[in-house]
């Protein structure tokens, strides 16, 4: 059954536990966690893995949550569904959407999302609306609609998303066989990861599942850094401020779930970094030439375990596992900007190509 295999639904009992008849699953999950040589020499950290959040449904984490969120959606009869969205959580709302028959309506920052991202929402069949200004704007756009009563919103401010994204966490624990790894690192936008991650983690370790807790390393672009600038002052406010960043995901300068992920770094003895485009793209590379490949956002993960390993905050001995959150094939854009390759036009000609290729 579905329910079983959905790598969300398997773990119910502590997510939402309601009649599998209500759930609308694709199925989703049970992504795979990659290690690699290339990956541990260029990071410094031996003990290091990925889990492919791109292997969902629709190449990102947002399945996760959205099988939650839409499934809560129809449970309360809504008609509508929204989100504001750098991207994938449009992709994801426009394919649970579909297969739960509601119609769904998506803000789309204008210009600024990757193109397999808007084909996918399009494709789908979502009403998408790209609104002037960034995803900030779009997001208080639809903040507005919800509370009017227009729309049932599923961003991650919707508390449903974060349960579902938590079964990351227990994926990555059950991978590991319950032996907990000294940190995880992930990409911080909205920071609905952090959020959930630590609530996770903070529940299994309550349960007795996992015998510590993990720390968490939050990883931030730097031209989209507002969490960044708050823990390097002790965590005390939030100052927005206009994003920019090749990682177009997590082009955000207003985080909706600050608060809750301050709270994980304060309880988990968190870290949060920043990395630059440059640092983004080079780890970039260096994913997607192992023939994992990821886009750029995701990147972050491993541009900042290297970060805060030369830094000599992750130990050398320790063990990290880092989220890659979307597939490489959502921004081809990035892909053939920076992948120092190119595709070279030759005639048809058997010398011609021998000489070029032992060349
Ligand atoms: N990585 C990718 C690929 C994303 O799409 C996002 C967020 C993040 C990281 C950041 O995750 O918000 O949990 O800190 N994308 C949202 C969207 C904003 O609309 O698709 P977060």
């Amino acid at each position: 059954k579905d329910v079983d295999v959905s790598g969300v639904w398997r773990f119910r009992e502590g997510i939402l536990s309601i009649p599998e008849s209500e759930i609308v699953t694709h199925p989703e999950g049970n992504t795979r966690l990659y290690r690699r040589k290339a990956l541990a020499h260029w990071s410094g950290i031996d003990d290091i893995a990925f889990k492919h959040e791109g292997e969902n449904p629709t190449g990102s984490f947002k399945d996760r949550g959205m099988t939650l969120a839409v499934t809560q959606a129809k449970r309360l009869g809504a008609n509508v569904v929204a989100c504001a969205s750098t991207g994938n959580t449009s992709a994801a709302l426009a394919a649970y959407a579909a297969q739960a028959g509601l119609k769904s309506v998506v803000f789309l920052p204008d210009g600024k999302v990757a193109m397999g991202k808007l084909a996918q929402a399009l494709g789908y069949g979502a009403q998408c609306l790209a609104i002037t200004g960034s995803f900030d704007v779009a997001m208080a756009m639809v903040k507005d609609l919800a509370e009017r009563g227009d729309v049932y919103l599923v961003n991650s401010l919707n508390p449903f998303r974060l349960e579902g994204q938590k079964s990351i966490i227990w994926e990555i624990l059950q991978n590991l066989s319950w032996q907990a790894p000294d940190w995880i690192v992930v990409p911080g936008g909205n920071l609905g990861n952090t959020s959930a991650f630590g609530k996770a983690l903070r529940e299994a370790y309550d349960a007795g599942w996992i015998s510590k807790l993990p720390r968490i390393a939050s990883i931030q672009a730097e031209g989209a850094n507002p969490f960044y600038k708050s823990y390097q002052q002790g965590l005390r406010s939030l100052d927005a401020m206009e994003p920019e960043t090749v990682a177009t995901a997590i082009r955000i300068g207003n985080p909706v779930n600050f608060h809750k992920a301050k709270r994980v770094i304060k309880d988990l003895n968190g870290v949060v970094e920043q990395v630059t485009d440059q640092e983004i793209i080079a780890a970039k590379l260096v994913i997607d030439r192992q023939g994992i490949g990821c886009e750029p956002a995701s990147a972050c993960s491993l541009a900042g375990a290297k970060k805060l390993r030369d830094q000599g905050i992750i130990k050398a001995h320790e063990s990290v596992v880092g989220i890659l959150t979307g597939h490489m094939l959502k921004d081809t854009d990035a892909v053939l900007q920076h992948s120092g390759r190119e595709l070279e036009p030759i005639r048809a000609n058997l010398e011609e190509i021998s000489k070029k290729i032992l060349n």
